[in-house]
């Protein structure tokens, strides 16, 4: 099945009473048929029959081998670095999501793992950070909020010669427009709040692998920790993954049209999209992936630029998140970032002129007339 059909059809479960939309199975357990026997479900921390399908989804989607679905993005970031030992070493893009940022540098750097940061987008600076004791690579690719774009396959080449594993967090694209999986990427993982949920009305998190051994030992990790995706959750995110395909082809048109009317305003200083040819990361993003997505980051005149845009959009929200069909707009120095140092931020392009807007599916030339009415 092509893509657009595992939207709709990329599980296996079939209900007995013909219902087309899956059963909101909300049960904590399971009986158990005599001592010894099992459903298949024991506790819905382990398995849950709403869960496994849109897991199944999931996996169809990024051609997976299996998927795990958690209650956050976050949730799923934090289960993969337990895979990791005190003293293991993980090489990360400069420019993550605050979150993980935060996240790196408080929680697991206490819990002993140690961190360098550089620009992934750069393969050759990857090489001399590599050491004995490094693990993994830790990638986004574009990147939240700056759009940096990572070359794939040339990353995953050298994990697999060095015994890293490539971990990449796809939520920019989903996997309608790229499938890391495939270009050699050991683990992904998505903020499945944002386009797979699609409607911002969940958080959810994904893992997928086509890896048996690491997807058993991340199961083992969900069981032991939690952080598990409610079954309401669940078919909350399977009833949005059956517009996938039509919401990314529609905000990926939008989003070009967008940033075309950005690069040529007037207050419009820097643009960060990767689908203008004038975007470092273009070529690249044309290789390895089928679209460009909805996210676009722009650097206006002045803070009372920003501010005048904040208060001004009236269909576009001033809201934190991405992914949904409503537009946001967001301010990351303040909010997705607001955790990472001035320093850290400033060195990235992250200045309190800066704006990122998350393209929905409204009609782009609403759009475009709520951001000249706002900019002006
Ligand atoms: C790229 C990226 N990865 C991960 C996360 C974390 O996901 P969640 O908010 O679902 O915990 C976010 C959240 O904004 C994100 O933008």
């Amino acid at each position: 099945m092509k893509k657009d059909s595992l939207c709709i059809h990329g599980y296996n479960y079939t209900e007995p009473t013909g219902a087309l939309s899956i059963p909101i199975y909300q049960s904590a357990t399971f009986k158990h048929p005599s001592l010894g026997q099992s459903t298949g479900y024991d506790y819905s921390r382990m398995q849950n029959p709403t869960r496994q399908a849109l897991e199944e989804t999931i996996s169809s989607l990024e051609n997976a081998c299996g998927a795990i679905a958690y209650s956050s993005g976050m949730a799923a970031v934090s289960n993969i670095l337990e895979l990791f030992k005190p003293g293991a070493h993980l090489i990360a893009s400069t420019d993550l999501y605050g979150g993980i940022i935060r996240y790196f540098r408080t929680i697991s750097e206490k819990n002993g793992l140690l961190f360098d940061f550089v620009d992934t987008g750069n393969v050759e600076s990857v090489l001399p950070l590599i050491k004995s004791n490094t693990v993994a690579l830790f990638i986004e690719t574009p990147t939240n909020p700056m759009m940096n774009v990572s070359d794939i396959s040339s990353l995953a080449a050298i994990a697999k010669q060095h015994n890293l594993l490539l971990i990449v967090d796809n939520t920019f694209l989903s996997p309608y427009f790229q499938q890391p999986l495939d270009l050699g990427a050991d683990i992904v993982i998505h903020s499945g709040t944002k386009y797979l949920a699609g409607h911002n009305d969940t958080l959810a998190g994904f893992i997928a692998s086509k890896n048996t051994a690491i997807l058993e030992k991340l199961r083992f990790i969900y069981k032991t920790v939690g952080g598990c995706l409610s079954p309401f959750d669940s078919w909350l995110v399977l009833r949005g993954i059956k517009t996938l395909a039509l919401r990314m082809i529609r905000l990926d048109s939008s989003a070009k049209q967008i940033a075309e009317f950005l690069s040529t305003h007037r207050r419009v200083k820097k643009l960060y999209y990767p689908g203008l040819p004038s975007h470092p990361g273009y070529e690249i993003m044309k290789k390895q992936a089928s679209g460009f997505g909805g996210m676009i980051s722009f650097e206006v005149d002045s803070f009372s630029t920003v501010k005048r845009v904040l208060a001004g959009v009236k269909i576009i929200s001033f809201a934190e998140s991405l992914g949904g069909v409503e537009s946001l707009i967001t301010y990351p120095s303040v909010q997705t970032h607001g955790d990472v140092t001035l320093e850290e931020r400033e060195s990235r392009g992250i200045n309190d002129r800066l704006l990122r807007l998350s393209v929905g599916i409204e009609d782009v030339f609403d759009l475009i007339n709520d951001l000249t009415l706002a900019l002006d």
